[in-house]
């Protein structure tokens, strides 16, 4: 590849899947999450069930359980040399870098990224439903927890549920229009606008390249796809890009 001077990266659940955080998409394309009910027994809900403001409305206890069963599983699992490559790439690099993740873990973070965009919302982040004042939560969420702000009992997961807006968008849209390389690693890009960031990199004239365990959907609008392990792809990446 190329000299190159302003990079975006987009990762989704394929960079945690090795550090053992379960991904999404079943082979069958339908969406499942695991999540354990009291009898410890994994059931699988829809994604209607569990993320949705419908949902939340609908059953808060599920929602909240669900977080709570998500959050709790980020305490057994560890970044992998693939967070670590981009971290240290994000050290290393003079030039402007954003990694934009999808995923709600704090992967990235613990691996030592600091040019992050969560778009779809942090696992241990509190949002009040009533006043939008944020707040670090790793434990678990029963629901009406009082926001510390407004005092309103009104806490929620931190999470851009469906049909919500996801978070950074002009901060995402303005690196895509300066960048001159798009990478897209671990990502089915079957949910937007996550996966028409490739198409609007391109038509800035940005180079483009997918590291992913196989095809994705989005695979025909990248200049070049490596297939296989992030923890394989990412580092030797890295390395080849810090040594242009
Ligand atoms: N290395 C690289 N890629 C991998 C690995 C791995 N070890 N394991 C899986 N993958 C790839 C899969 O091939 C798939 O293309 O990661 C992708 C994961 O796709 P999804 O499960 O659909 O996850 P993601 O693309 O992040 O989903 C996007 O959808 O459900 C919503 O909000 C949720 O942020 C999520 C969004």
């Amino acid at each position: 590849m190329s000299k190159h001077s302003n990079i975006v990266i987009l990762t989704g659940a394929g960079i945690s899947a090795e550090s053992g955080v379960p991904t999404f998409r079943t082979k069958g394309g339908e969406t499942y999450w695991e999540v354990y009910e009291d009898d410890l027994v994994p059931k699988y809900h829809r994604v209607e069930d569990v993320c949705t403001p419908e949902a939340l409305a609908a059953d808060p206890v599920l929602v909240h359980r669900f977080y709570d069963m998500r959050r709790a599983a980020l305490a057994a699992v560890q970044p992998n040399a693939a967070h670590q490559a981009l971290a240290r790439l994000d050290r290393s690099w003079s030039g402007d870098l954003l990694i934009v993740t999808q995923n709600v873990d704090d992967l990235h973070e613990r691996a030592g990224a600091r040019r992050l965009q969560h778009m779809h919302g942090e696992l241990n982040s509190a949002l009040c439903a009533a006043c939008e004042a944020r707040a670090p939560w790793p434990d678990p969420m029963p629901p009406g927890q009082p926001c510390a702000m407004c005092k309103q009992p009104a806490l929620r997961p931190d999470i851009v549920f469906f049909g919500e807006v996801p978070y950074g968008m002009e901060r995402i849209e303005e690196a895509l229009a300066g960048c001159d390389l798009f990478v897209s690693i671990g990502t089915s890009g079957a949910v937007y606008p996550a996966a028409g960031f490739v198409q609007l990199a391109r038509r800035f004239g940005a180079e483009t390249l997918e590291l992913n365990l196989e095809r994705s959907a989005g695979s025909g609008w990248f200049a070049q796809s490596r297939l296989g392990p992030a923890t394989q792809l990412v580092p030797a990446w890295v390395d080849e890009t810090l040594a242009d």
